[in-house]
């Protein structure tokens, strides 16, 4: 089903748009380049034909799928009232940062680059943790992040699973960041957007606001269907609040800033949540393959380097040893479109979607290769 290949050249889109009439692959912006499953398709078509698309609002069937997932998949128990639709993440983010009073923001970097403008934007100042590595996977000195914590700081902008590290913070890494927020009176705003990527079968995804009360009382979940069924055209997304006052607080913020998630977002949430399970499993074995064949090359290749990472279709790799001056420039004359390291907070990296066909992935490593050889044997 996976190794179908659809052209999307022939449709309007970022990823493919960008290169368009040019030979480059295209491994950049996260989406994948599978089709949605076909009972969303399905529900698409049939809620088109229907003819009449007037105003419509999210229904208990679409609240409730959202809470029988969420259950279902991270066994967390959450109430359907909880739930805030957002036409996408980032937008939850940027309400997150205007919603809450504070002069500070602390995130962990390198990180996805919405995490530092959402701040930024609201006129925060963002205080930056990097993150370290230990047992050959991107985790988090504890108490270098508990020391940087200012005074002025009342956010903590949590990305799990981690793009771009790949991280999936493990129960016990969740508890110590719990327990510094609740010390330290920190709001979490936690990005879950790739909970449902996680590529090791010995792993489960879990909310940090599932831990605890304490925690729960102070977290903005930020999730979407978006990356996992590849819809984010659609733009369906929400934030689960359980704080009352919290909820209202970020509810007053959106005000009538966003309008409500379009029709199509609910019918393909509906149906993707309820009906695709099957799918998604199928969809996580594809990309685990596809993750090691990434591996197994990164591993033949002694001038470039990834740790492990359990989770997202997003291979975070360090090339500092090839001494380019910019990665991403080198990478593109050889037609390969990667995302620059630089807009993650690193210029000696660079990130490689594998969410594509297996040949397309082969053919784009294939041109890497020829790139890294051109600099060791230049004729
Ligand atoms: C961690 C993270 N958050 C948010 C987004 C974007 O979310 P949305 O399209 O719903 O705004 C992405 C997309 O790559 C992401 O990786």
């Amino acid at each position: 089903m996976f190794n179908e290949t659809v052209d999307r050249t022939v449709v309007e889109g970022e990823k493919w748009g960008r290169y368009k009439g040019q030979d480059v692959i295209p491994m950049w912006v996260a989406d994948t380049d599978f089709k949605a499953p076909k009972s969303v398709i399905d529900a698409l078509q049939k809620r088109v034909e229907h003819g009449v698309f007037g105003y419509t609002d999210v229904d208990k069937e679409t609240n409730q799928a959202v809470v029988d997932f969420i259950k279902r998949h991270y066994n967390w128990q959450i109430e359907s009232s909880w739930i805030v639709w957002l036409p996408g993440v980032v937008s939850g983010m940027n309400i997150t940062c205007r919603a809450i009073d504070t002069q500070d923001v602390i995130t962990t970097t390198p990180i996805y680059p919405h995490f530092i403008k959402a701040p930024k934007d609201a006129n925060q100042n963002v205080i930056t943790v990097p993150l370290k590595e230990k047992n050959n996977r991107w985790t988090v000195d504890f108490e270098e992040f508990e020391e940087a914590i200012s005074s002025t700081c009342r956010l903590f902008m949590l990305c799990n699973p981690h793009n771009p590290g790949g991280t999936v913070f493990t129960k016990d890494e969740l508890k110590k960041f719990a327990d510094i927020c609740v010390k330290h009176d920190l709001i979490v705003c936690s990005d879950e957007i790739h909970a449902d990527l996680i590529l090791n079968k010995n792993i489960k995804h879990i909310p940090i606001a599932s831990l605890n009360s304490d925690i729960l009382k102070r977290t903005i979940t930020l999730l979407a269907p978006s990356k996992t069924y590849n819809i984010a055209g659609l733009q369906s997304s929400y934030a689960v609040i359980p704080d009352v006052n919290l909820r209202k607080q970020f509810k007053k913020t959106l005000g009538s800033l966003t309008s409500q998630i379009n029709l199509l977002a609910i019918t393909a949430t509906k149906t993707a949540y309820s009906e695709c399970d099957e799918w998604l499993y199928e969809l996580r074995k594809y990309l685990k393959e596809n993750l090691d064949i990434v591996k197994d090359f990164v591993k033949n290749e002694p001038k470039i380097k990834m740790l492990d990472q359990d989770a997202t279709y997003l291979a975070w790799i360090d090339v500092s040893e090839l001494k380019l001056n910019n990665p991403y420039e080198y990478f593109l004359s050889y037609g390969i479109g990667v995302s620059e390291g630089d807009r993650f907070g690193d210029k000696n990296f660079v990130r490689l979607n594998f969410g594509t066909t297996k040949s397309l992935l082969k053919e784009g490593l294939k041109r890497v290769k020829k790139a890294i050889d051109f600099l060791h044997n230049p004729l």
